[in-house]
């Protein structure tokens, strides 16, 4: 199949930036987009041009590095798919695709489709871990977990730390990534230890960030390549709640 590509390239965050164009031919459709974009790199090189700059690691839809707009969606038109997971068989043969960064004040561009998403790892460093010791692994079941809730928590686990949802949402907001980091936790025993502190640290660091606000559009879940449920971000303004109504920095006069 043959296809033109038209890709954001930008030297740096100060560039202004602008779109290339690139025809590729006899592609195979059996290849993944990002290996698309590895047979223009080549080409790129050959020609002693500058490559496509984008983020990949994985290629298997679970480190949620490659994170670029394609054709208007956040990880390409596939649903619940990541772009290193999109085959070239879901585009039509003469197809123009449109590839671009995600665009959020809080993710800036550093070259071409690669963005800085630095502002995720403060937000778990605030508090998105569990910090007592808890010793050696345990045997399984040792530790009695509702059916339910462990369904829940693994829907908030699969989350991949991409960025699509704030790239959908027309405020930039995090929320989804972060109600999604803090149910995992809030959900599992292992995660009580600190839950109240962790929602107050982590939506802190969030609005540090410049995320903007949940708008209730539902962008975000739709858009989400993990389908991460909204009920996450209930979930967390609950958590947020109870940890500021149960604070002890509440001044009572
Ligand atoms: S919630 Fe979904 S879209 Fe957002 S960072 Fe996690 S996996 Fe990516
Ligand atoms: S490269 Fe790891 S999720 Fe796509």
């Amino acid at each position: 199949m043959n296809v033109t590509l038209k890709i954001w390239r930008q030297k740096n965050a100060n560039d202004k930036g602008k779109f290339e164009t690139y025809e590729m031919k006899d592609i195979n459709t059996h290849m993944s987009f990002l290996e698309l974009v590895d047979v223009l790199n080549e080409k790129l090189e050959q020609e002693g041009k500058e490559p496509v700059h984008f983020d990949h690691d994985c290629r298997e839809g679970i480190c949620g590095s490659c994170a670029m707009y394609i054709n208007g969606r956040p990880h390409g038109p596939q649903k619940g798919t990541t772009a290193c997971q999109l085959h070239m068989r879901h585009f039509k043969d003469g197809e123009t695709i449109v590839v671009e960064p995600w665009r959020a004040k809080a993710f800036p561009v550093i070259k071409d489709l690669m963005v800085d998403r630095t502002a995720f790892d403060r937000i778990i460093q605030a508090g998105g871990y569990v910090s007592v010791n808890t010793g050696g692994v345990p045997d399984a079941n040792e530790i009695p977990v509702p059916k339910e809730m462990a369904d829940e928590a693994f829907n908030a686990a699969a989350c991949i730390a991409c960025g699509a949802c704030v790239a959908a949402c027309k405020n930039a907001s995090a929320m989804l990534f972060v109600s999604a980091k803090i149910s995992q936790l809030a959900l599992l025993p292992q995660g009580q230890v600190e839950r109240e502190q962790r929602a107050e640290r982590m939506i802190a660091q969030m609005d540090a960030e410049g995320f903007g606000a949940c708008s209730n559009t539902g962008a975000c879940s739709a858009e989400c390549p993990k389908d991460i449920d909204m009920a996450n971000i209930a979930r967390m303004n609950r958590e947020f709640l109870k940890a500021k109504v149960g604070s002890s920095q509440i001044e009572v006069k």
